[in-house]
């Protein structure tokens, strides 16, 4: 296994749009692996492999509090949602940002698992909210494309300017 590096906004990669994944075969549940442990390492709640700029239909997430529940979601599709909820999100893409975003509350997500079986989870709270966001970056949407323009070139400035202290620390 090994941890992958990351895109940070602004990358190209992050725009990408995934593509199927025709097969769940070895090679597929190395990939899955590695993402899971490059969530842990880096410490997230969802990855997406556009994220790690691998263009397939694929994410892993693991909301539990003890960071002991890694789940997979291939080719996944949204069946269903209802309501909406403002909510803090936060994304590896873009280290230090967090902004209320609005998003349908309960979400019915159809994917295969790393063996290939289909499932339907039905998803409330910050799964259903961490699902959404990952499907977004599988479409090569992310989270600030879900706010008001003057609140993105707000963040954004705050973002670029933190960014660049980081990167004279390191
Ligand atoms: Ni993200």
């Amino acid at each position: 296994m090994s941890v992958r590096d990351v895109l940070l906004h602004p990358h190209q990669g992050l725009r990408d749009v995934a593509e199927p994944i025709a097969e769940v075969n070895a090679e597929i549940r190395q990939l899955v692996n590695d993402m899971w442990e490059t969530l842990y390492h880096e410490d997230g709640v969802g990855l997406a492999a556009t994220q790690i700029h691998v263009k397939k239909r694929l994410l892993v997430v693991d909301v539990s509090d003890k960071h002991n529940q890694p789940q997979c979601f291939i080719n996944p599709e949204i069946i269903e949602t209802e309501g909406g909820i403002l909510g803090n999100e936060g994304c590896l893409s873009f280290p230090g940002m967090y902004l209320p975003i609005s998003r349908p509350e309960f979400a019915k997500i159809r994917a295969l698992d790393e063996h290939g079986q289909l499932r339907t989870v039905e998803a409330d709270g910050l799964l259903a909210r961490c699902l959404q966001h990952e499907i977004d970056h599988l479409n090569g949407i992310v989270f600030i494309d879900h706010i008001s323009r003057m609140k993105r070139e707000r963040a954004l400035k705050k973002y670029f300017k933190e960014l660049d202290l980081r990167k004279k620390r390191l």
